[in-house]
């Protein structure tokens, strides 16, 4: 089948670690038959030196007129002081989502027992954890209007709206739920109900959505206890729904039961899960400019997103299992880069990484 896919590798790392994911979707296809048309386009602080914009519209419409987006990272100490907040690399990702339609991040927690030493969490409370989060990313206080700062007598003010709508919360549920049936049927709602009126129309609407499916079975938790139990007691946990704020700050928090951020991809998607969606896949890890340009970063979090953008863009499922298991053994093998490395290992860096996991896939190891 032939497929059209957008490569914004973005800023520091970002290009770096896309790079190999591209690499490894070629290797894909080679191995399966299939056409991957791939066309790059600047977005972030590249784009900003480019072209003066973090998402310039030639790169939105070549993003409008693909299968799926393959990005990177976005953003530098180069570019942090840009006084104009819209002109910080960040924003092209918001638009990107907002323009898009990207409402739903996936976000899978599963890490692997292999690297259980590496977690700062111990490795008898992290064992079995398989999480998957579903973070409503196109609403909340990162969008509702108004969303102004001004000059007051009394001094500066700022402010930001927090705002859901019931269609913006059943249509992630949703997600979520199907997802759930997908896997051990269980769906936890993450939410603020005791305090924001926001979250109490989010219970309301979980409810109600969740009554449509009655094989799943349904729990309510509340975010600042929430924040305690996934690095606590992760393994209670299957899917879990929340807002966007939220949903951001527990990804993060729930990247240390890895043992390294540099593992973990993300889906942004335009639609269900089950219904060959647009999406775009990028590590969850920003574009860490400590690393950049040293042939270091981890790029399995980047490979993995391409893995998940065979599964919920092109609906390649057999595809999507075979980049996933040749991570597994390309670290079973005992290949790792430097956020991973131990006694014992092979330290290698993105490149060879990359290469490891790609020789798998091609000999059909899996
Ligand atoms: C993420 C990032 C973004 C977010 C930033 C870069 C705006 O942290 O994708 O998790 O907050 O959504
Ligand atoms: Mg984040």
């Amino acid at each position: 089948m032939s497929f059209k896919i957008a490569v914004l590798g973005g800023d520091c790392v970002g290009p770096e670690v896309t790079a190999e994911a591209q690499r490894v979707l070629v290797a894909v296809s080679k191995r399966f038959g299939h056409d991957f048309l791939f066309t790059e386009a600047p977005v972030g602080g590249a784009a900003l030196d480019a072209v003066g914009v973090p998402l310039p519209d030639e790169t939105l419409n070549l993003c409008r007129n693909s299968d799926a987006i393959l990005f990177g990272s976005i953003g530098g100490p180069r570019w942090d002081d840009n006084s104009r907040f819209d002109l910080r690399p960040g924003q092209a990702l918001l638009s990107l989502r907002e323009s898009l339609g990207l409402f739903a991040n996936l976000r899978p927690v599963k890490p692997y027992p292999l690297l259980a030493d590496k977690s700062p969490v111990r490795p008898e409370v992290v064992r079995g954890t398989d999480i998957m989060v579903v973070r409503e990313l196109t609403g909340d206080v990162y969008f509702g209007q108004p969303k102004k700062r001004w000059v007051t007598p009394e001094g500066r003010r700022a402010v930001d709206t927090m705002d859901y709508s019931e269609r913006e919360i059943a249509r992630i549920v949703r997600v979520a739920c199907e997802l759930a049936r997908q896997r051990k049927k269980r769906l936890t709602s993450v939410d603020k109900s005791n305090a924001l009126i926001t979250y109490r129309l989010w219970k309301e609407v979980v409810i109600e959505v969740c009554a449509e499916y009655p094989d799943i079975e349904l729990s309510h938790i509340l975010a600042d206890n929430f924040a305690m139990q996934i690095v606590s007691n992760p393994t209670r946990f299957d899917v879990v729904v929340t807002g966007n704020l939220f949903g951001d700050i527990f990804t993060d928090e729930a990247s240390v039961l890895a043992g390294s951020i540099g593992l973990l991809p993300s889906a942004s998607l335009a639609g269900l899960p089950t219904g060959r969606a647009l999406g775009l896949y990028e590590p969850i890890h920003g574009s860490a400019p400590d690393i950049a340009g040293k042939g270091i970063a981890n790029p399995i979090a980047a490979i993995l997103s391409a893995a998940l953008l065979l599964r919920y863009s092109l609906g390649l499922e057999k595809e999507a299992r075979a980049v996933e298991h040749a991570v597994s053994a390309t670290l079973g093998a005992g290949y790792r880069t430097a956020d991973i490395a131990s006694p014992g290992s092979t330290q290698v860096g993105t490149r060879e990484m990359a290469r490891q996991v790609i020789d798998r896939i091609s000999t059909k190891e899996d």
